[in-house]
């Protein structure tokens, strides 16, 4: 039986297939159309999984989209008619979902009348947990999502037992963490879409001196179920205006009204940064304070679904999973033992969540599938990767290409990297959600403090004060960090043990942390192969890993690496066995 999960007409549109129970491939459209974020229809990334699953439109016997406007329809009605502009909007959206169907022909150039298969409305968060406990290891967890905005909620907790999951409660807009965090990060002059985790890097620099301000912004409350939160809506916007999103074009990155009201200044001491001012330690203590708002709130929810479950497992997912500092508090501040963030945590996971909800929650089938990593997107043969050198300007600028075999190319790239050059690499097939796992990464030598700035400096082009994130032997965990919990989709930060900061400056941030990935021989072969040598060589057993991109979508194709690495200023790259280096 084939599920085919999509999430259109919003950010990170996205598809999923699955098929008798088992996940084949998932991938976010931005990958192919090279929109950061894109919303519309994921036309090629549906394309793209029934390729790779060998089915055809015709094959495809449910289709699962997370999206139900049915879903507290008094609430949305009420705001309707407070807010036409917003329901304008929506409306738009929702004629869009209504002719789904025919999109879906449309992008197969097909009849619509061929589709034989059934349509089934996922609610958002409903989705967004399915996303998380279905493919988790976990028999029995408690189930948290959290997020801006999903079908009128931005939060949704419940308990999932086998092939169930049993939704307790919600928390209906305009309450959101992740408004709030989205507001505050709007304030302080990060404007795009997606920069919340900018801030969240800048968090560390500060202190939180502004908590009695935060304890106002965001209130603890009874309203909305025993573990509610409000926000105190005088210093937002969204509850007047609707939240101003514009999901529906296709090919677009989503963009973000302005949602702090002047309220929001006056109460944190100034008027807004404007993006091109400076930022002054004000702006950090500000960071920090949002930063440890979110975390006592966050935390106390998840204390209190402990209490209330008597679980020791907890699936999340939402945006707000994607809090890595807060997530890796949890195991010092709530009774959890065991934690499982979905790799695409944000609205691109609801693709999978949608198709397995479909599978378990709604026919009944038993659990027979583990998402234990993060390879589910595009990979592409020798024969692909040595035409796509060939057409490109290596195959006659004196670059020299090495075709070497797995011994040789662990010995030869680990000494690159412990040499303090910049590597590319890129291996079988793309990574699920917005991390780059060590199968389309930029990997350097976490020994080397100023390896940051020349990263920075060479190819990513960052703001100096996010962090780069750390890759370890999983097996290792323990002996460079405070917790040795699996976190193998980088959805964990740990404090870096004190006697090891200095031996690993450079994906170390200035809080002491890691945001690390814990490789497995299981999840990743070649990878814990290549930091298994460079531990060898060096005696540490982790190295520096970031996204194999330069301000675009992390590559894709074997084309898209090849003009990263050409525009920028990597040392060498390698793809498959195929070891590049420059003249
Ligand atoms: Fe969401």
């Amino acid at each position: 039986m084939n599920i085919l999960g999509i999430n259109a007409y919003h950010g990170n549109a996205s598809a999923a297939i699955v098929c008798d129970g088992k996940l084949i491939a998932a991938v976010e459209e931005e990958r192919f159309n090279r929109v950061k974020y894109a919303a519309g229809f994921p036309s090629a990334a549906i394309h793209y999984c029934l390729k790779e699953a060998g089915i055809t439109l015709s094959d495809i016997d449910h289709v699962a989209v997370p999206r139900n406007p049915y879903a507290r329809l008094g609430t949305k009605l009420w705001y309707a008619m407070r807010m036409p502009s917003f329901a304008r909007e929506r409306a738009k959206v929702m004629a869009k979902f209504t002719g789904i169907s025919e999109a879906l022909a449309a992008a197969f150039e097909s009849d619509p009348g061929k589709i034989r298969a059934a349509f089934h409305r996922v609610e958002h968060h409903q989705a967004h947990l399915a996303s998380s406990f279905f493919v988790s290891p976990f028999e029995d967890a408690a189930l948290l999502s959290a997020d801006g905005l999903g079908d009128f909620a931005s939060s949704m907790w419940g308990v999932g037992r086998g092939n169930r999951m049993e939704i307790e409660s919600s928390i209906a807009f305009p309450h959101s963490l992740g408004l709030y965090y989205s507001a505050v990060t709007q304030y302080l002059g990060f404007l795009k879409f997606g920069d919340e985790y900018k801030v969240m890097g800048l968090a560390a620099y500060g202190s939180p001196e502004n908590m009695e301000a935060f304890r106002d912004i965001v209130r603890f409350s009874s309203n909305g179920g025993e573990f509610g939160f409000r926000l105190g809506l005088d210093y937002f916007t969204h509850h007047r205006t609707g939240p101003e999103m514009s999901w529906a074009e296709s090919g677009k990155t989503p963009v973000l009204g302005k949602m702090y009201s002047a309220a929001m200044g006056e109460r944190l001491g100034g008027p807004a940064r404007r993006p091109e001012e400076p930022l002054e330690q004000r702006h950090r203590n500000l960071a920090a304070s949002l930063q440890a708002r979110l975390e006592e709130v966050y935390l106390g929810m998840l204390k209190k679904l402990a209490a209330k479950t008597k679980v020791n497992s907890v699936c999340l997912a939402g945006g707000v999973a994607f809090n890595c500092v807060a997530n890796g508090k949890l195991f010092d501040q709530t009774p959890f033992e065991k934690v499982y963030v979905h790799p695409a945590a944000g609205d691109a996971g609801l693709a999978v969540g949608a198709a397995f909800y479909v599978w378990h929650q709604t026919l009944g089938k038993p659990r027979s599938f583990v998402m234990d990593h993060a390879y589910w997107g595009p990979g592409y043969t020798g024969q692909e990767i040595r035409a796509a050198i060939q057409s490109s300007p290596i195959s006659n600028g004196g670059y020299t290409v090495n075709d070497l075999d797995d011994v040789q190319l662990m010995r030869r790239t680990a000494a690159i990297i412990a040499e303090g050059k910049i590597l590319g690499w890129y291996q079988g097939r793309a990574e699920w959600g917005p991390r780059a796992l060590g199968n389309r990464s930029i990997v350097a030598d976490p020994r080397r403090p100023e390896m940051k700035e020349i990263l920075n400096e060479r190819i990513k082009h960052r703001e100096i004060f996010r962090p780069f994130a750390p890759s370890i032997l999983a097996e290792k965990t323990g002996e460079w960090f405070d917790k040795s919990h699996p976190s193998p989709f980088m959805t964990l930060a740990y404090t870096v043990r004190p006697e090891k900061r200095d031996k690993i400056p450079a994906p170390t941030h200035v809080d002491g942390t890691g945001r690390l990935q814990t490789v497995t021989p299981e999840a990743n072969g070649r990878y814990h192969a290549l930091i298994s040598e460079f531990e060898r060589q060096t005696g540490v057993p982790v190295v520096l890993n970031t996204s194999f991109n330069d301000n675009e979508p992390i590559v894709c194709r074997p084309q898209e690496a090849l003009d990263c690495f050409l525009r920028t200023k990597m040392d060498a790259l390698v793809l498959g066995n195929l070891l590049i280096t420059r003249p």
